[in-house]
């Protein structure tokens, strides 16, 4: 399959089938997260793993998105290592920087044969206050993934896109 391919079949897969998925896909997708590209290198993405029973419920009972998945990951920005911005003041990288790292998971889900789906629809002081993180960790978005139940498909919204004409302009 080409990257094309891959990144068009992709879609968000919001029913999962009650299927562990095996240490070695999750390997690979905190590989895809590893490898991504970040400002100065300065890798400020970290990423929680959300798979014992206990954790589930604690994700699920802050977020009604997480659509039963067997694992979801969350993904943060430790403002330690994130790059300052000379100029805009306040402003840094983690946020691109873990959503680069995020976008290497979701297709590298694809690619392993899992499906995932990108949500923000959470708030993240409640993430932290229930996992207990320290100040300088800030949760930026969850990824949901498992194995796609039968019934999964995709919403209308999948590949619905605006023209490029539209969306590129060339100068
Ligand atoms: C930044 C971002 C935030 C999103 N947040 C949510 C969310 O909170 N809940 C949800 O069900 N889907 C969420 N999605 C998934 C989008 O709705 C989905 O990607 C879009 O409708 C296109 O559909 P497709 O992924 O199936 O191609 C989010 C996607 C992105 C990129």
């Amino acid at each position: 399959m080409s990257f094309l391919e891959l990144a068009r079949e992709r879609y968000s897969v919001r029913s999962y089938a009650a299927k562990a998925v095996e240490e070695e896909k999750i390997a690979a997708m905190l590989k895809a997260a590893q490898v991504s590209p970040t400002a100065k290198n300065g890798q400020p993405q970290k990423i929680y793993v959300i798979k014992s029973p206990e954790a589930l419920q604690k994700i699920r009972s802050i977020c009604n998105y997480t659509f039963n998945a067997p694992l979801v990951f969350m993904i943060c920005k430790d403002n330690t290592l994130s790059w300052k911005s000379p100029y805009v003041e306040g402003y840094d990288s983690g946020e691109m920087d873990a959503t680069i790292a995020c976008t290497h998971m979701m297709l590298a889900a694809k690619d392993l044969g899992l499906g995932s789906v990108w949500v923000m629809l959470f708030d993240p002081a409640k993430a932290k206050e229930i996992f207990n993180l320290p100040d300088h960790i800030q949760p930026v978005c969850l990824l949901p993934a498992g194995y796609p139940a039968d019934d999964a498909k995709p919403s209308p919204f999948h590949q619905k896109y605006r023209p490029l004409e539209e969306m590129v302009t060339e100068l």
